[in-house]
């Protein structure tokens, strides 16, 4: 395997030192650049992308050329999981995404089963590779997949959903059910991103996009408790060298401690969380990922470098910060403005570091 040029991202995970603050964002390929929509013009579909090695590294590359990002993301969506299971995902024009068979009675939760990861998802397991070739050692390459609880959120609702109607009629009156789900989607990214990792991954980000909609007794109960059981079966170091693991609860900032205890190596935040408050309550135990509010790049280059000197300084000094937003960028963000993000977090952040 090539040597890493690049293994700052790693090594802030690791709270091993660094020159600077890495920094990578989420959904840093996508429909903000242009050449990003022009990929996916000739791809004919987002699912064309994903399904394709060559269109999803040639994907996953584009801010790349662009920024000087210090880690790649896989080009993929959290949602290919619930599709392998039969749920029949698709993309309504400007509604986001979609299942055709939502699981709503008891027959079609009880027929749920963890498909067999390598027969119906090699085509990402195949984009895994075919990045890291292309990839040649520039940055790491980090995996993901969402949470068994968001996932639950797509499978139940079936599309987005504002308030989780069905998801927490079926969590109040039928507990059982959702835990069904839950144990199968949990039993599944396990696997996945077990592939994942074997193709390649070097790092791997869990995605509970909407964990931060429960109680906190809830919380623990039907979304912690499933990605500590993820935590605990991944491989936990490839090609002899650790493989990090970030969890990231969107709207979780009150419950760090408890997400600390799962073995994670790392906890992304959101913007509502103050970064170096959550230093001080979890900092000796994992990494923070996060966390500018994504909206700041709507505002002026001077602006973005201010916030960024912010969340710098609330971090303070010392290894252990992958800087980040604190959701995925905007469609509607101007690239430039997310290269005044990147640039001011390698500028701004060498005070920080030895
Ligand atoms: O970060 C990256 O660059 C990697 C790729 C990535 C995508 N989706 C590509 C994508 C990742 C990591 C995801 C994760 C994902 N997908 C999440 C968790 C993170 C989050 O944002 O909360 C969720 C909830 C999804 C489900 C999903 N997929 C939604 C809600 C949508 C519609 C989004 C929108 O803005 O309309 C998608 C589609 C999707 N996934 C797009 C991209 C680039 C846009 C598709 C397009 O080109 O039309």
């Amino acid at each position: 395997m090539t040597q890493l040029k690049n293994d700052t991202f790693l090594r802030a995970l690791l709270k091993q030192p660094v020159a600077y603050t890495p920094v990578w964002m989420m959904r840093q390929a996508g429909r903000y650049l242009p050449e990003y929509r022009a990929t996916r013009a000739r791809a004919g579909s987002f699912m064309g992308l994903c399904t394709s090695p060559d269109y999803a590294t040639e994907v996953t590359l584009q801010p790349l050329e662009r920024f000087p990002l210090d880690a790649a993301i896989l080009f993929s969506d959290i949602l290919t999981v619930p599709d392998a299971m039969g749920l029949g995902l698709y993309f309504a024009d400007g509604e986001g995404p979609k299942f055709e068979r939502p699981l709503r009675d008891e027959a079609a939760i009880k027929a749920l089963v963890a498909p067999h990861v390598e027969d119906k998802l090699q085509y990402v397991f195949d984009a895994v590779s075919s990045i890291r070739k292309a990839l040649d050692g520039r940055v790491p390459l980090i995996g993901f997949s969402g949470s068994p609880f968001t996932l639950a959120c797509y499978m139940i609702e079936g599309g987005g959903s504002a308030d989780f109607r069905h998801l927490k009629a079926m969590m109040y009156g039928r507990p059982e059910l959702l835990h069904h789900i839950l144990d199968v989607n949990a039993r599944t990214v396990t696997e996945y991103l077990n592939a994942q990792i074997r193709a390649g991954a070097q790092a791997v980000q869990i995605f509970d996009t909407w964990g931060g909609a429960l109680t906190g007794p809830a919380y623990r109960e039907f979304s912690l408790s499933y990605m500590q059981q993820i935590v605990s079966g991944l491989i936990r170091e490839h090609e002899g060298r650790r493989v990090p693991v970030i969890l990231f609860t969107k709207g979780g900032g009150q419950w760090l401690e408890a997400m600390a205890e799962t073995g994670a190596d790392a906890l992304g935040l959101d913007w509502s969380t103050d970064i170096g408050d959550a230093r001080a309550r979890v900092g000796g135990k994992v990494a923070l990922q996060g966390n500018l509010d994504p909206n700041v790049l709507f505002g002026s280059p001077e602006g973005i470098a201010q916030e960024v000197a912010r969340i710098l300084a609330s971090y303070g000094s010392g290894s252990g910060h992958v800087f980040n937003l604190g959701h995925g960028i905007s469609q509607f963000a101007d690239p430039a403005h997310a290269g005044v993000l990147v640039e001011s977090v390698h500028r701004l952040s060498r005070a920080y570091h030895g």
